[in-house]
């Protein structure tokens, strides 16, 4: 496995992969490498390709200062996974290889879907999403990229990116990894204290019941949030920030569920040591 540090080398990287006929798989992470991103390794691997990790911790897409200081890094620990995975190649740039000084790189627009849920919760954060995302394909070339869909507004605008910007990248979903009590994969559940994680389950819990409830029959997406907030509101160190339904193809939110609607659960909860999301894809109604 090559470890590259450079853009122009890990251009070089790629290109010599294609030209050689092979493709190209890129898995982007932030490092602290969980079961969730061994997922996403496995499934680029499956097909006959040169698989990049990418590992960066992007400053651009946190608001806060002290949540980047704290965010979980262990990259010798994420070398092995990326190794003991078979992945061809990890780019573990440092911050002037991603954003050169004094280059000014495509920022893409997360329009006003980029406002909402994550947008509103953490301003910035969507854009700076977006910023390194494209430079990432931009630096691999073409290829297949494998994203997870725990981020889902993340996944919506970047797909949205691609297509508009007909970027020769194709886009592959992952289903989330979850805890067997429900809790999804993250970096950021190391950050939990010991009470904190055993009450973390109440965001699947909350999905799941406004899924129980569409599956009952219930159509109005406003009781759907409602049961949401009800679900974390009596969870005791738990802080709802948002809890909403969207449509899937617009990441708008409806006035009712429709049978051609891809409806969406989404949540993100604050805990005293780390902010957590999830969203669950809700039954079709008929
Ligand atoms: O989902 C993540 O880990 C990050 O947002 C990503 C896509 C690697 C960009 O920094």
């Amino acid at each position: 496995m090559d470890v590259i540090r450079g853009a122009r080398e890990l251009r070089a990287r790629t290109d010599a992969a294609r030209a050689g006929d092979d493709e190209v798989a890129l898995v982007p992470t932030m490092g602290a490498l969980h079961e969730g991103h061994r997922s996403l390794i496995r499934r680029a691997r499956r097909a006959r390709t040169t698989v990049v990790v990418t590992i960066f911790v992007n400053p651009r897409q946190f608001s806060d200062a002290a949540d980047l200081t704290a965010y979980p890094r262990d990259e010798q620990r994420d070398l092995e996974v990326c190794e003991e995975l078979g992945a061809d190649v990890v780019w573990a740039p440092p911050t002037d290889e991603v954003y050169p000084p004094g280059v000014e790189l495509p920022s893409p627009d997360a329009g006003h879907v980029g406002d909402r849920f994550e947008g509103a919760s953490r301003p910035g954060h969507l854009e700076g999403v977006l910023t390194v995302v494209r430079r990432l394909f931009d630096v691999t070339g073409p290829c297949t990229a494998f994203f997870g869909e725990k981020d889902a507004q993340q996944l919506f605008l970047v797909k949205r990116m691609v297509e508009r910007e007909a970027l020769p990248v194709e886009m592959v979903s992952c289903p989330t990894i979850r805890e067997p009590d429900g809790l999804a994969l993250s970096s950021r559940n190391v950050l939990l204290q010991p009470e904190e994680r055993e009450q973390a389950g109440c965001l699947f819990l909350a999905l799941g019941e406004a899924a129980e409830l569409v599956g009952r029959g219930e159509r109005d997406p406003r009781t759907l949030v409602a049961a949401m907030a009800r679900e974390i509101g009596a969870t005791r160190l738990a802080r709802l920030d948002y809890a909403a339904v969207i449509d899937d193809r617009t990441f708008d939110v409806p006035d009712h569920l429709e049978p051609e609607m891809r409806a969406r659960a989404l949540v993100a909860v604050r805990f005293p040591s780390a902010r957590l999301i999830d969203n669950l894809r809700l039954p079709s109604v008929t």
